[in-house]
């Protein structure tokens, strides 16, 4: 059974009522229980962590090293700015994808880069919730291949 990480980064544990016409009216919780359920389906063992702190993001993604087969991350405001993030996913080489709930190429110019994405196998964006989903979809095809 593949092992799969989702990390949730700063202010994504308040969906639901943050900027709903931006991110949508599910709540991280209802979120986390169709990923819960997805993964279950396609027979994956998943682990759903959320943090708004940089550090902690460091940690997890440190830890995770021979106890996960990949990872899918949502940095939120890190994407922009975080080199440290970055620097983990290279220095743990576990498979990573990177995903966000809006397009964040039609949003401020500054949302329109991705420090982290280089880092990344690849960048999922646009589909609400679902780029969860999508992500986890690529992530498990990525993993069949290896
Ligand atoms: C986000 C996009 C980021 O620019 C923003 O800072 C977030 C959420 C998204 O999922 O659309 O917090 O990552």
């Amino acid at each position: 059974m593949k092992k799969i990480l989702i990390i949730h980064g700063p202010n994504l544990n308040l969906l639901g009522t943050r900027e709903p016409e931006i991110y949508g009216k599910m709540t991280l919780r209802e979120i986390n229980a169709n990923l819960n359920k997805y993964a279950k389906e396609k027979k994956i063992s998943l682990k759903i962590v959320q943090s708004n702190s940089e550090g902690k993001i460091i940690d997890l993604i440190q830890k995770a090293k021979g106890k996960f087969d990949g990872i899918i991350i949502n940095p939120a405001a890190y994407t922009h700015y975080s080199i440290a993030i970055y620097d983990t996913i290279l220095a743990v080489g576990i498979p990573t994808i990177e995903v966000h709930l809006s397009n964040i190429y039609k949003r401020e110019e500054f949302r329109r880069k991705s420090v982290i994405a280089p880092a990344c196998v690849g960048q999922i964006c646009g589909f609400g919730w679902r780029s969860y989903i999508l992500g986890m979809d690529a992530l498990i095809e990525v993993l069949e291949k290896k």
